[in-house]
């Protein structure tokens, strides 16, 4: 039997995505996980799973250079199919981006290009919002730029706060990613130059599901 295309996913935090991931696999498997700071939640949890977890801090290397290349490194020893950022707290730096170029992807709390960056959620409220959601991209070399795979919507009702908001949120995320991680893995959503390309049953899917594609995109 081929063995599922292994994923590696990169934390800094709770990992409630990565969870998902691991929960909700198919057609690919949570090969590896890895965090840029010891005391992350998902890393514990990952160990718990049996999934291989490595920590690689900024502090253990002397300059940005060597960390840069220390985490490249690292990932690149997991061989994985696909890159998934959940939660991952830093900017990675070109090489690594390209290194995986079509490969690697993230998952943002919020429909993208509105809201890059932090505090989503209460920003979303303080500019009246009716709607909220999730994205997830490709990354490129910007914060949260990269082409748009797909997004999830969410309401945002008159009594939410950011934390009742973070946690529709974060429900509907912990379906969307490993829905397309799963079409990644299986060549059916692609990367060719700026442009995402996506299978038939994607598009079918999508709109059984509610979910948004990217309206710049070919067929395959
Ligand atoms: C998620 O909301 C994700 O969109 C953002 O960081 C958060 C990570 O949460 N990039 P978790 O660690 O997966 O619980």
């Amino acid at each position: 039997m081929v063995p599922s295309p292994s994923i590696t996913v990169l934390i800094s935090g709770r990992g409630s995505n990565l969870e998902a991931l691991h929960e909700k696999a198919c057609g690919y498997r949570v090969g590896a996980v890895v965090s840029n700071t010891s005391d992350a939640p998902g890393i514990n949890w990952a160990r718990g799973a049996d999934i291989a977890a490595h920590v690689v801090q900024r502090g253990a290397f002397t300059t940005s250079r060597e960390f840069n290349a220390g985490l490249l490194d690292a990932v690149q020893r997991t061989t994985p199919a696909i890159v998934a950022l959940a939660g991952y707290m830093a900017v990675l730096p070109a090489e690594f981006v390209e290194a995986f170029d079509g490969r690697i992807v993230n998952i943002h709390p919020s429909l993208l290009p509105k809201y890059p960056g932090l505090d989503t959620y209460a920003r979303a409220l303080t500019a009246g919002e009716t709607e909220h959601g999730a994205t997830v991209h490709f990354v490129d070399r910007g914060v949260d730029t990269g082409p748009v795979i797909a997004q999830v919507r969410v309401p945002i009702y008159a009594h939410d706060d950011a934390e009742s908001l973070a946690e529709r949120t974060r429900r509907a995320e912990h379906q969307l990613y490993p829905w397309v991680v799963r079409h990644l893995a299986a060549g059916d959503i692609t990367l060719n130059g700026d442009r995402v390309r996506y299978g038939d049953d994607v598009r079918s899917e999508a709109t059984t599901m509610g979910y948004r594609l990217n309206p710049m995109s070919g067929f395959q």
